[in-house]
């Protein structure tokens, strides 16, 4: 006879796959992700990205042969990025919101070629400016709030003009998310546009492949004057409180992994809202650098990591292994 108590055999309610899956309280489904697309200004282009293995720069004649196998597959959200390579930059990130520019261009496209893709788009001036920071400068150097949320609202508008479902500022500039809200709703746009902030947005050394992509590295200094310190989790709840009483609609923790107990206590600050998180550039380098390398076997980790942000909370997921996913969960 086994001496153990009874409350401590727990094995019996898992040893099945199907027992195993119910032990989940979210199961990723294709709904959930969320695919980032670099789109640039060569329409015709198709250019690897060394730094992000599988992923591209696109120009926008080229995003059906991109983008039709995926949503063939189940693809239903991207989110834009823009890589201007043929511009002149400028202090304000005049760029940004050229409507000859490749963001507008491509939502355009995309919502002409796919009426059932939601669309959302990566507001930031860091792609456009001539120092590549953020937001609008001082003289000296340091960020001048007030014009940078007044330029990023322009911007967001623009896009939200253009036809995207969903605008999602990146740039942590103190409150763009009041700005951006307000710009919409006067703009008759209130009901027919999302906002997605990126609240919770920690000064990280995973987005190096990201700003290789997107050519958006700062010419002087860091961001750390505007991304979260790391070790700051007070502050990322106060950021996520702030951002939901100025009218965001999606509250998003980025980076993920290191980040899931600040995905945690999204979840429990802002329960009524969705959540999302962005597995970001080095977070995807990371799992394919170790899969190459032999530590572990590549679906098997993505799943891994996918499965902990629905378990710390996320109800949407940012990532560049979609087009992956929209297969494995096939199988
Ligand atoms: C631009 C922006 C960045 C990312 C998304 N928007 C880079 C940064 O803040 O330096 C990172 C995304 C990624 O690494 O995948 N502000
Ligand atoms: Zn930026």
């Amino acid at each position: 006879m086994s001496s153990l108590a009874i409350s401590s055999v727990l094995q019996g309610g898992y040893q099945h796959p199907l027992s195993r899956s119910w032990q989940a309280k979210r199961t990723l489904t294709k709904g959930m992700l969320m695919y980032p697309i670099f789109i640039t200004d060569d329409p015709n282009a198709r250019v690897e990205i060394p730094s992000l293995p599988g992923q591209c720069r696109w120009g926008v004649n080229k995003l059906e042969e991109f983008i039709g196998p995926l949503v063939k597959k189940g693809l239903q959200s991207v989110i834009l990025f823009g890589v201007p390579l043929n511009c002149a930059k400028d202090d304000k990130g005049t760029p940004a919101d050229d409507p000859e520019g490749p963001v507008i261009l491509a939502i355009k496209k995309l919502r002409a070629l796919y009426p059932a893709l939601y669309i959302a788009t990566d507001v930031c001036l860091c792609e456009y400016t001539s120092h590549g920071h953020c937001g609008v400068l001082h003289d000296d150097g340091t960020i001048n709030s007030t014009p940078s949320a007044a330029r990023i609202a322009e911007v967001a508008l623009s896009y939200a003009q253009a036809g995207a479902h969903c605008v999602a500022p990146s740039d942590m500039m103190d409150g763009r998310i009041k700005a951006i809200k307000r710009a919409l709703i006067d703009a008759g746009l209130g009901n027919k546009c999302t906002l997605m902030s990126y609240s919770a947005k920690f000064a990280s050394s995973l987005y190096g492949p990201f700003r290789d992509a997107a050519g958006s590295a700062p010419s002087f200094g860091d961001r750390k004057c505007y991304q979260l310190p790391p070790q700051a989790k007070g502050l990322a709840r106060r950021a996520i409180q702030r951002d939901v009483v100025e009218g965001a609609d999606i509250i998003m923790v980025k980076p993920a992994l290191p980040y899931l107990d600040i995905i945690q206590d999204a979840a429990q600050l802002a329960p009524d809202h969705p959540l999302a998180c962005y597995q970001v550039s080095g977070e995807y380098a990371m799992v394919v650098a170790g899969a190459r390398a032999g530590v572990y076997d590549l679906r098997t980790m993505a799943f891994e990591t996918c499965e902990s942000f629905l378990r710390a909370g996320c109800t949407l997921i940012l990532t560049y292994f979609t087009p992956q996913f929209l297969d494995w969960l096939d199988e």
